[in-house]
């Protein structure tokens, strides 16, 4: 081989070791090339995935707040139908006196038309002071008032409320967060049957102590009388014959006051029905009319309910009431003019009556005593007129209180309850 050959041999092997090189480095490359496209799309995965989870952690806090909101909405309309259906009052002031909320049911007990909000309780609670007072108590001292009973006056009649005022704190209301929370319910129907039920012992007690004194006492009172009348005064001395006479009146005299007191004290039989209450009333103008003054007027106005009632007792009852004003007037020289007026409360389920009149009304000192057996202001009354009324009321589970009437004489305002529809079985 020649000098030139080797040198074309050295120069071949040369170029094939760079080619070699090269081709090492080229395939290196390509190697490494694919790699790094291998991470980059690994990569994108990863990303995909985080993007996914972040998308499902948004819808699900989306459905969570959707939730919660619907879930405080429905707590509000909650709370709102509760303030609005109870048949408690309530009332919310804050801590200026400003009123927040007053129920429609605290509306109906405090006779207020439109909605207070914004006015001070102080001027809302102007005609049940009691009331007013209690809010101003749990303001004052922060401190519950708890089941407190309250007589609470109105211009013809007295309500009794039972109350519970609670203070409210943490910012709930008004600009200094504090308020009292009052919840008040109308408790004069329990506290008249509680009433009723007292007088009802009462009379029952009285009828068992004294009728069997007073049958005694008539016992003796007819043998008294018996043997006057076997006197002859003819066959007396004439200044005796007045003494026999005056035995005979004062002993039949006597005899009628223990008869009617007996009446009175006995427990009373009665006998229940359906009684419509205007008919009745309307009833005592014909029944008294031979005895009734010329001239007495009886207007009877107004509605009337149904009752369950014993008609002979209640036209006694009205009998009574309308010959105590007759002569309540005459004695005052006054012509008679008598209103019987009812008046129908379907909320409470009462039928209210007054009879009232235009005599000279019965002074407040003597209101509470009228009732009692044997109290009269008359020559000639016994004083069981009006004993008799209430026991006929009570009897019938009502109640029967002295006013004074717009002509201003008495007015006799009597309460009973209405008698209910009758559920079908
Ligand atoms: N309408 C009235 N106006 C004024 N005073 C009245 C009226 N009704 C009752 N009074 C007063 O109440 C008292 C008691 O009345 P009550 O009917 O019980 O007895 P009385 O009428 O005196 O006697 P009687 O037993 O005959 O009824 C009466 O004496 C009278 O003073
Ligand atoms: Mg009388």
């Amino acid at each position: 081989m020649t000098q030139y050959g080797y040198t074309l041999l050295g120069l071949t092997a040369v170029v094939a070791m760079l080619v070699a090189v090269l081709t090492f480095a080229v395939l290196k490359f390509v190697a490494g090339a694919r790699e790094a496209r291998r991470h980059l799309q690994g990569g994108g995965v990863d990303t995909t995935l985080l993007s996914v989870a972040l998308q499902d952690a948004m819808t699900r806090l989306q459905a969570q707040e959707r939730a919660m909101n619907a879930r405080a909405v429905a707590s509000e309309q909650l709370s709102g139908q509760i303030v609005q259906r109870i048949t408690a009052g309530l009332l919310v002031a804050d801590g200026t006196g400003r009123v927040e909320i007053l129920n429609p049911a605290g509306r109906h007990l405090l006779d207020v038309a439109s909605d207070p909000v914004g006015a001070d309780y102080r001027d809302l609670l102007e005609a049940a002071p009691p009331l007013r007072d209690a809010v101003t108590e749990c303001l004052r001292t922060g401190r519950p008032i708890v089941r407190r009973s309250l007589e609470i006056r109105g211009s013809g009649r007295s309500s009794h409320f039972g109350v519970t005022v609670s203070p409210l704190g943490g910012g709930v209301v008004g600009p200094d967060g504090r308020g009292a929370i009052c919840l008040f319910s109308d408790l004069t129907n329990v506290f008249e049957l509680e009433e009723q039920l007292r007088l009802k012992d009462t009379l029952a007690r009285l009828g068992e102590l004294t009728a069997g004194i007073a049958h005694e006492f008539r016992n003796g009172l007819a043998t008294i009388h018996g043997y006057s009348r076997l006197m002859a005064p003819e066959a007396l001395p004439a200044q005796y014959q007045p003494y026999v006479e005056g035995i005979r009146q004062e002993t039949e005299a006597l005899g009628r006051v223990v008869t009617n007191f007996l009446n009175f004290a006995r427990p009373e039989t009665v006998s229940l029905a359906r009684v419509a209450l205007g008919p009745l009333a309307r009833r005592a103008e014909d029944d008294l009319r031979v005895e009734l003054p010329v001239g007495t007027t009886i207007e009877t106005v107004g509605e009337f309910g149904e009752i369950e009632g014993d008609e002979v007792l209640l036209r006694q009852l009205f009998g009574n009431l309308v010959r105590n004003a007759v002569e309540a007037c005459e004695t005052a020289g006054i012509q008679p003019a008598i209103a019987i007026e009812g008046h129908i409360d379907r909320m409470r389920g009462i039928c209210r009556v007054s009879v009232a009149d235009n005599g000279p009304g019965i002074p407040e000192s003597d209101r509470a005593r009228v009732f009692q057996p044997f109290f009269t202001t008359r020559s000639r009354g016994t004083g069981l007129g009006l004993a008799i009324v209430q026991k006929i009321v009570v009897t019938h589970n009502g109640r029967v209180v002295v006013g004074r009437s717009s002509a201003g004489g008495a007015s006799i305002d009597l309460t009973f309850p209405l008698n209910q529809p009758r559920a079908r079985p």
